[in-house]
């Protein structure tokens, strides 16, 4: 059920509903989350059933305060700190030295944990109100699109899912950026906050963990995985590059195409496609972000038979964003 998240009353539920061992769909400003108490395993492992998530794909800590940050994490470095100090709350997720409470349930049992402080004041409340911290992936089946509005959320889970709160449309609308700080720096997964503003604070390049493959052989973050973020209808991804010349009317028969400005649309509607999704008029990455899941959504419930999608500039969250529509054509 969609409840107002800024009602006190929705709240209070919400609250109770994590107390009791419950699960909470509840907006962040990446993407919706699924949260429960991270220190009931019961409750967390009905997380891992309502999305059917494989028990070896480890689930984000998310807090409130800096102090929750030392009940979870044993060593927390000069250059974590730095991090927290100039982007927390904000679309960051750190990756941690465990302490021994954390449950191997949370961490898939690794030694690390990944620990995130969210910026929407809904999430936030909720964990105060609650006093614990909250274990949440995003609030969508294992590997399909993350959610980034309330109403995504229940046409994921439907009455599966007892409470969801309503915060509106995500404000980043991709998921947060994992950097693990367990040893040198190291981005595991692109996201919400791009590489460029991260080393512009560190004053280093940082590398960008490359592997990709399957959980069984054991992944530093399966967010990895070729095949995730995926829309159930085919994908393809083109280069700007090619919209000058190589396309007929007939490719773009009974499929959708998702571009970046208006500009692109201009191209498009010139080579003869009809069904156009413009992502930012303006071509402004932030804007193209935040409606990239959404589109992606609409189309895939839509009788359409497959989507192409054009490149977006690979810099800032452009990056994230090429790279969540390169593992949305792998199938
Ligand atoms: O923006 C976000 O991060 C959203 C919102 C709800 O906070 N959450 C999210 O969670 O995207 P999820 O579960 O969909 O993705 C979490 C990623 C997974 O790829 C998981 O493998 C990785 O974080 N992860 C969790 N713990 C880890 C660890 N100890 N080491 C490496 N990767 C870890
Ligand atoms: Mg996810």
């Amino acid at each position: 059920m969609i409840l107002d998240g800024r009602k006190r009353e929705s709240m209070v539920r919400a609250v109770e509903t994590i107390l009791s061992g419950g699960i909470v769909g509840f907006p962040t400003e990446t993407v919706y989350g699924l949260g429960a108490d991270a220190f009931n395993d019961e409750a967390v492992k009905k997380i891992f059933k309502l999305k059917n998530r494989p028990l070896a794909d480890p689930l984000i800590l998310h807090i409130a305060d800096h102090k929750q940050l030392y009940e979870v994490a044993s060593e927390v470095s000069e250059l974590a700190l730095k991090l927290i100090g100039k982007f927390w709350p904000g679309p960051l997720t750190l990756i941690f030295k465990k302490k021994s409470k954390v449950s191997p349930l949370l961490t898939a049992g690794l030694e690390t944990v990944a620990v995130r402080m969210p910026r929407n004041i809904i999430a936030t409340s909720l964990i105060k109100n609650t006093g614990t911290i909250i274990a949440a992936p995003s609030a969508n089946k294992f590997q399909s699109i993350s959610p980034t509005t309330a109403q995504a959320v229940d046409s994921e889970f439907g009455s599966d899912l007892e409470i969801i709160l309503d915060g509106g449309p995500c404000l980043v609308g991709l998921e947060s950026t994992i950097i693990s700080v367990v040893k040198e720096p190291k981005i595991l997964r692109l996201g919400g906050l791009s590489i460029e503003e991260i080393e512009k604070v560190l004053g280093i390049k940082l590398s960008v963990e490359r592997k990709s493959g399957d959980l069984a052989k054991g992944l530093e973050a399966p967010g990895m995985m070729e095949f995730h973020y995926a829309p159930k209808k085919p994908l393809t991804l083109i280069k700007e590059s090619v919209l000058e010349s190589e396309f007929t009317p007939a490719y773009f028969t009974s499929k959708a195409v998702i571009c970046f400005s208006e500009i692109q649309e201009a191209q498009l509607l010139k080579r003869g496609a009809t069904d156009i999704h413009v992502l930012s008029k303006s071509g402004n990455m932030q804007e193209a972000a935040r409606n990239y899941f959404e589109t992606l959504r609409k189309i895939d419930h839509s009788d359409l038979k497959g989507i192409i999608c054009i490149e977006v500039p690979e810099e800032f969250l452009g990056r994230a964003l090429n790279d969540r529509l390169r593992r949305a054509q792998h199938r």
